[in-house]
């Protein structure tokens, strides 16, 4: 899937540097330009690396052409952000046996042999969406509102994608805890805004109830608060709507700020540098842990967001 990214291993004529083939998920979300930009910015020729980026449009068939296109290439190492988690096996074996090792990133796979790759770099997304829901047991509490009927819609992300069955199991753990909570509805918005939206104003044609909406990323949350807004109705700490996302990009801190969003989890993308050194213990033969989970944070309307945002990277 060669969609007119950067590189090719064959015509760096530069054999110091290690050539790393990228199969990006796509450019859907804010979080994911800027985990595009952290691996872009880390894997240049100055630090050593010729980078092939490929971006999948959120396709997993792409993403297998791109692993196919890296390994005839002959790159040193393989890195996948993988759009879902299963079918990678065959594609995995492919670069097995021409002896590339596979590095993931972000999402994970859900593979039978797991020496198919090196290791995973990413966020815990079941607690992701477990912090999202005792986020909302704690703000019901503090508005006296716990122990009353909460409707509730998910806008959920890319169906069979880690960071969607993470966070939509993460929350129904914290829901199974809950018996006044209402889940009406899951939907994938495919983690887009324009998609989110579009499945936002679904919801709000179907339900005239709706407490709280659970957008498995920031950008749907974006296109949920546009639907609402539209409808007439108004969300955040104010307003009719409680809304929780996850990422915590910018655009969600100007978006808190604003008054139209209560809570953003944070998802981290700056995956890069960690890719990169995980590929130096690599290279100087050292062990690498197999999962490698990040910090992650959560930031909501209680905390001085305009402060915090001028230390945020993306
Ligand atoms: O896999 C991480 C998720 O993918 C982010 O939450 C989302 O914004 C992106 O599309």
């Amino acid at each position: 899937a060669d969609n007119g990214d950067s590189g090719d291993a064959s015509d760096s004529g530069d054999s110091d540097l290690i050539t790393v083939g990228y199969a990006q998920v796509g450019a859907e979300s804010d979080w994911r330009t800027a985990n595009t930009e952290s691996f872009k910015s880390t894997f240049t020729k100055e630090n050593g690396y010729e980078l092939i980026f490929d971006d999948a449009q959120q396709k997993q068939e792409n993403q297998i052409k791109a692993i196919r296109s890296f390994i005839q290439q002959g790159v040193d190492y393989i890195v996948v952000a993988p759009v879902v988690e299963t079918g990678w096996e065959t594609v995995l074996e492919e670069a097995k046996a021409e002896g590339i090792p596979v590095i993931l990133s972000d999402r994970q796979m859900d593979v039978s042999d797991e020496s198919l790759y090196e290791c995973w770099v990413g966020g815990n997304f079941i607690k992701e969406g477990e912090d999202g829901g005792h986020w909302l047991e704690d703000y019901l509490k503090e508005k006296g509102m716990d122990g009353e009927e909460i409707n509730m819609v998910t806008l959920q992300g890319t169906i069979g994608a880690s960071a969607q069955v993470g966070r939509t199991e993460g929350f129904a753990n914290v829901l199974a805890e809950n018996d006044n909570w209402n889940m009406l509805e899951l939907q994938t918005g495919e983690f887009t805004q324009a998609k989110g939206q579009e499945v936002m104003e679904s919801f709000l044609k179907k339900y005239d109830d709706i407490d709280v909406v659970i957008a498995e990323n920031d950008n749907m949350a974006f296109g949920a608060i546009d639907a609402i807004k539209a409808a007439g109705k108004t969300c955040g700490p104010d307003g009719d709507i409680t809304i929780i996302s996850f990422d915590a990009v910018k655009a969600a801190f100007d978006a808190m700020i604003a008054g139209d969003l209560n809570c953003a989890v944070e998802c981290n993308p700056l995956h890069g540098p960690r890719v990169a050194e995980i590929i130096q213990k690599l290279e100087a033969g050292e062990e690498v842990d197999k999962i490698q989970y990040v910090d992650e944070e959560l930031f909501d309307t209680s905390m001085d967001l305009e402060e915090i945002v001028k230390t945020r990277a993306y």
